[in-house]
C-alpha cells in the first residue's frame, strides 16, 4: 500500500482507504481490508456504521487512521463537541484521527462549529480536522475562520465519469496543499461507471494492465496529486481488490486513452445546487427511475 501525505501535516495515510457508507457486511470484510495495507477507516456518524468499525479496529487501533465526520445538524457549539464524544463512544477510541463537518451547513455561522472543532483538538480527542462536501468559497471561509488549526482535508465525489471537481476545487485544493479524499470512487453503483464507458475502455487497459476495472477506476484516482480514494465493498473479495489499486500507476498514454474513451461529466453550479437541495427521500425515488432509463440517457442523470 502507497501512503500519501495528509496536507502538510508530516503524517502520511494509505492511499486507499475504507468507505463504510451503506456498508452492511460485518467486521471480516474491514479486518481483511486492513491487512490489506488499507490502514485508513472513513465512517460518519450518520452512517450507523461507527461500531462495526470500532469492532474491527480492535487491538489494531494505533496504527489505523480513522475518519468520522459530524452532521450538518450538529454544528452548533455544543452539539459538535456532544457529537465527537457520540462518534468515539460508538467507535470505542480515545481519539479521531480526522474529525470533518459532513456539509456545509449556512445556518450556523463556520466560526463557532470550527472553534468547537479547534477545542476537541486542544482537548486530545481530535488530531486533525477536515471537511466534506465544500466548494472553493466554502473552503476559503472556512479557512479563514480558523485559529490555531489548519483544514487538512477536503472529501468530495470524485471519480473517472464525475470529474466535478476538476473545474477549480481539484486545483485549489492542491495548491494549497489540502489532501482530497475522493468519495465513490467507483461511482456509488459501479455500473455507472460501466454505463459511461460505451468502448470498454477500462476493461481494455485493465487486460493491459493485468488488473481489474474497479482497480484501474481507482487508480484513476490515485494518479492526481493529493488525492486519496475511499471505495466501499460489502464482501471481502472486493475490499481486498479495491486495496491493490495502489502501489502502481497508469501510464500517461493509459490516462489519456481512458480520458478520451470515457464520457465523464463535470456537474455544473445550478445541477450541483438543485441537487444539494433535494430532500433524501426525493433524491433516492429519482435514482430508482434513473435506473430504468435506458443507458444512454441513464448516464446523463447520473
Ligand atoms: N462525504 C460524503 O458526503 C460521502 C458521500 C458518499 C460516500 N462517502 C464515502 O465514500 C465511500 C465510498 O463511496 P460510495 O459508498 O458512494 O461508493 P463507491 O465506493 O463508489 O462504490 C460502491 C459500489 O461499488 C461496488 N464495488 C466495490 N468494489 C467493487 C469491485 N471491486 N468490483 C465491482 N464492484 C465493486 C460496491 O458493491 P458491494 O457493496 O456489493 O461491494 C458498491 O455497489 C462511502 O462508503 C463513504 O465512506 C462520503
Amino acid at each position: 500500500m502507497t501512503y500519501k501525505s495528509l496536507s502538510n501535516t508530516g503524517v502520511s495515510i494509505p492511499e486507499v482507504g475504507l468507505g463504510t457508507w451503506n456498508y452492511h457486511a460485518g467486521v471480516e470484510p474491514l479486518r481483511k481490508g486492513l491487512d490489506a495495507g488499507a490502514l485508513f477507516i472513513d465512517t460518519a456518524e450518520s452512517y450507523g456504521t461507527e461500531m462495526v468499525v470500532g469492532q474491527a479496529v480492535a487491538g489494531v487501533r494505533a496504527r489505523v487512521f480513522i475518519a468520522t465526520k459530524v452532521c450538518p445538524e450538529h454544528f452548533r457549539f455544543r452539539s459538535v463537541l456532544e457529537a465527537a464524544d457520540g462518534s468515539l463512544k460508538r467507535l470505542g477510541i480515545e481519539w479521531i484521527d480526522l474529525y470533518q463537518l459532513h456539509m456545509p451547513n449556512d445556518k450556523v455561522p463556520i466560526e463557532e462549529t470550527l472553534a468547537a472543532m479547534e477545542q476537541l483538538v486542544d482537548a486530545g480527542k481530535v488530531r486533525f480536522i477536515g471537511v466534506s462536501n465544500f466548494s472553493v468559497a466554502q473552503l476559503e471561509r472556512a479557512r479563514n475562520a480558523t485559529r490555531k488549526y489548519r483544514i487538512v482535508s477536503n472529501q468530495v465525489r470524485y471519480n473517472v465519469v464525475d470529474r466535478t471537481i476538476e473545474a477549480d476545487l481539484l486545483k485549489y485544493c492542491q495548491a494549497n496543499g489540502i489532501t482530497i479524499i475522493a468519495y465513490s470512487p467507483l461511482a456509488r453503483d459501479f455500473q455507472s461507471i460501466l454505463d459511461c464507458d460505451p468502448d470498454c475502455a477500462l476493461a481494455e487497459v485493465a487486460r493491459r494492465t493485468g488488473k481489474t476495472i474497479a482497480q484501474v477506476a481507482i487508480n484513476w484516482c490515485l494518479c492526481k496529486d493529493g488525492v486519496v480514494a475511499i471505495p466501499r465493498g460489502n464482501s471481502t473479495a472486493h475490499v481486498v481488490e479495491n486495496c491493490g489499486a495502489s502501489s502502481w500507476r497508469l501510464t500517461a498514454e493509459q490516462l489519456q486513452f481512458l480520458d478520451r474513451s470515457i464520457r465523464w461529466r463535470r456537474r455544473g453550479p445550478m445541477e450541483t445546487f438543485i441537487r444539494s437541495m433535494l430532500p433524501p427521500p426525493m433524491k433516492r425515488a429519482l435514482g430508482i427511475l434513473v435506473q430504468m432509463l435506458p443507458r444512454g440517457l441513464r448516464r446523463r442523470f447520473k
